[in-house]
């Protein structure tokens, strides 16, 4: 087994996640207990997480520096380079430049004129993802530079003697091409691992649905995306009709959203479904909330409220919920992590309310949820459905969310995902949105001058949530989508493309 030691990173869990995907086990530790931990266990390797915070700082996090002379293979990633740098003797400052999303390693190889062990059969130049401000400009003696982008002179560096390595980029997000063969080369090549572990998730996840719902009623919130309808249909596989799934209509939902949703559950899945009509209750909870975090926490109350009242009528006290690995970290799910935004179904539910939370995709990712429903035999429109959030179009439209405004917006998504799906795109991309901004903007029609709305659209690629790229759409797609919208929907007077990737931009606007 590996252990991770936690230093606070948003894809720490990613990383025990792609060793799992190696078929080796892990174990994530904290770094105040990382000695007494790794004497423990006696893992085979040691992985170093990244982490918000700088190694000279007043918080900084460092580790047990004996756990260096244990003799047990070492990868520090990021923050956890850092801390090699550091604590091995050299020297760690702020960098000129961030680097924050993709950028370029170039590889060196060891005096040997080989490449390290690290990466073995791993091209020399690599598109990465980075995340970082400080950077190692000393290395402790002893390691050797293995490679440099060009704003960080010791992307990667290593003592191969002593099998310790550290590398400034992520290989666990699955934007870092070969991320995946690099860890590989360190858990089985450097480490020694056996891959053994085989792949029965379903069967555990009933296993624990059965130990915690045993011979009580639930309620599962449906949202009519992918990660509640598979909780949803593998509860009922275990508890049959003592489950009761609810999908609230908020009001935000895109057009023809609850018809499609209506017909999936009740006539393909064939799942008991209650369908409530939640408008009135979420405008009038919204009026007057313009911060994204207190739109989200009165969002995940007045779910949880219409939960409570309709869960009443049946006499059901346990809550299913299709909460995902990525909705706990981002809300501040580890010891050491930053809040990145409150999701819904996580942080924005109230402390006190009435139920049992039974979250049994609580630490998968949305490609594995998607695995899971491919091998459930979902209907392939589902599997493929892009991703929509919990809070719906709230956190798609900044500012106060009205009707009018609501109105504006799900008529210029409407044309967003129409265009994308004619080009034959939609199978390929993550998810593809339009952004109600608020930002008012002028233009001219038919001679006259004309204060409208700006509409921005978003379309990003992505395989497990933790970062994203932006989609290249086709110029004449673009040409389209925004031709549409100026002439359709009468109240916007200009389209913009969003062209950022996370990090730093989160995918959704808010
Ligand atoms: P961000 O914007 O955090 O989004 O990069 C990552 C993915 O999560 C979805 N998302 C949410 N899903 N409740 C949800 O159920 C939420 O509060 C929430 N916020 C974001 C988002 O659509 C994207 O796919």
């Amino acid at each position: 087994m590996i252990v991770i030691v936690d230093f606070g990173s948003q894809t720490t869990h990613l990383i025990g996640r792609r060793i799992r995907d190696l078929g080796v086990k892990s174990e994530i530790v904290l770094p105040q207990d990382a000695f007494k931990s790794i004497k423990k266990l006696a893992p085979r390797g040691i992985i170093l997480s990244g982490g918000p915070a700088s190694v000279f700082g007043k918080e900084a996090l460092l580790v047990d520096k004996a756990i260096f002379e244990l003799g047990i293979p070492t990868l520090g990633i990021c923050y956890g380079l850092e801390v090699l740098g550091q604590m091995l003797g050299g020297k760690v400052a702020p960098g000129k430049k961030k680097e924050y999303g993709p950028a370029y390693v170039r590889l060196n190889r060891t005096s040997a004129g080989k490449p390290a062990l690290l990466f073995k059969d791993i091209p020399d130049k690599l598109r990465v993802w980075m995340s970082h401000f400080d950077q190692v400009v000393k290395l402790p003696k002893g390691m050797i530079g293995l490679g440099s982008t060009n704003a960080v002179k010791y992307a990667a560096f290593a003592d191969e003697k002593k099998k310790i390595y550290g590398i400034m980029f992520h290989p666990e997000v699955h934007h870092t091409e070969f991320g995946q063969e690099i860890l590989n080369n360190f858990v089985i090549k450097i480490c020694g691992e056996n891959p053994l572990l085989g792949t029965k998730k379903i069967e555990e996840i009933k296993d624990y649905l059965k130990k915690e719902i045993g011979e009580d009623k639930a309620v599962c919130a449906l949202s009519g995306g992918i990660d509640s309808s598979v909780a949803a249909f593998l509860t009922y596989q275990v508890i049959g009709k003592k489950l009761t799934c609810f999908y609230v209509d908020t009001g935000m939902m895109r057009i023809g959203e609850t018809d499609e949703v209506i017909n999936t559950f009740k006539n393909k899945l064939k799942l008991p479904l209650v369908v409530i009509d939640g408008k009135k209750d979420f405008l009038t909870a919204l009026k007057g909330v313009i911060d994204p975090e207190e739109k989200r926490a009165v969002i995940g109350e007045t779910f949880i409220r219409i939960f409570e009242r309709e869960a009443k009528k049946i006499g059901a006290k346990i809550l299913v919920q299709g909460t995902i690995y990525p909705d706990v970290i981002e809300s501040q799910g580890t010891k050491h992590s930053h809040k990145i935004k409150t999701h819904h179904n996580v942080g924005g539910i109230p402390e006190k309310h009435g139920f049992k939370l039974v979250e049994p995709l609580r630490m998968f990712y949305k490609d594995e949820v998607r695995k899971i429903a491919v091998e459930s035999k979902f209907p392939p429109e589902m599997v493929t459905r892009h991703v929509f959030p919990g809070p719906g179009l709230a956190v798609r439209l900044i500012g106060e969310v009205t009707e009018k405004k609501l109105d504006i917006l799900k008529r210029a998504d409407a044309i967003v995902i129409e265009e994308i799906k004619r080009a034959g795109l939609y199978d390929q991309i993550w998810m593809a949105f339009a952004v109600f901004t608020g930002v008012k903007t002028t233009g001219v029609t038919g001679d006259e001058r004309k204060y409208g709305e700006l509409i921005a659209v978003r379309a990003i690629e992505s395989k497990d949530t933790m970062t994203s790229d932006w989609v290249r759409l086709p110029y004449d797609v673009l040409a389209k989508i925004s031709e549409r919208i100026v002439t359709e929907v009468f109240e916007v007077v200009r389209v913009v493309y969003d062209i950022t990737t996370k990090p730093p931009a989160t995918m959704e606007w808010e």
